[in-house]
């Protein structure tokens, strides 16, 4: 299952959207190297790409947040600061034992997270950057 960008998904803000868009990307690659079993080193590279590209894109949106002084933003930093954790723990897990159904969960984990993320957390600050 891919996830298609729609407006649904849009804070107004062109470089989040755009950094969504490349999450959403990642996101639906590691779909396409679990559903197509592209092997073990497609996986790790997904997810060599979600770690550094959330990170990448976390930084952005806290440095927006601080800039225009959001409300919930220690709260949104912890919600950030629990996904860093979880992908981290199961990069560690996968790596140690290569278990692919730690993947299958993996894949749903960040599935879930990401499209509500952006719609419930994420959509709080909209107002802000228009
Ligand atoms: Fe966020």
């Amino acid at each position: 299952m891919l996830i298609k960008w729609s407006e649904k998904f849009s804070t107004g803000n062109e470089l989040i959207d755009v950094q969504h868009k490349a999450l959403i990307g990642i996101v639906n690659n590691f779909s396409i190297a679990i559903t197509d079993e592209k092997g073990i080193e497609a996986l790790e590279k997904v997810l060599n790409d979600m770690s550094s590209y959330a990170w990448l894109h976390f930084r952005t949106e806290e440095d927006l947040m601080a800039k225009y002084s959001f409300e919930y933003q220690e709260d949104h930093k912890q919600r950030h600061d629990q996904f860093k954790k979880q992908l981290l723990q199961f990069i560690k897990d996968f790596n140690q034992s290569k278990d692919l159904k730690l993947v299958e969960r993996l894949h749903h984990y960040l599935y879930r997270w990401l499209i509500d993320h952006i719609q419930k957390e994420d959509m709080k600050y909209k107002y802000l950057l228009k």
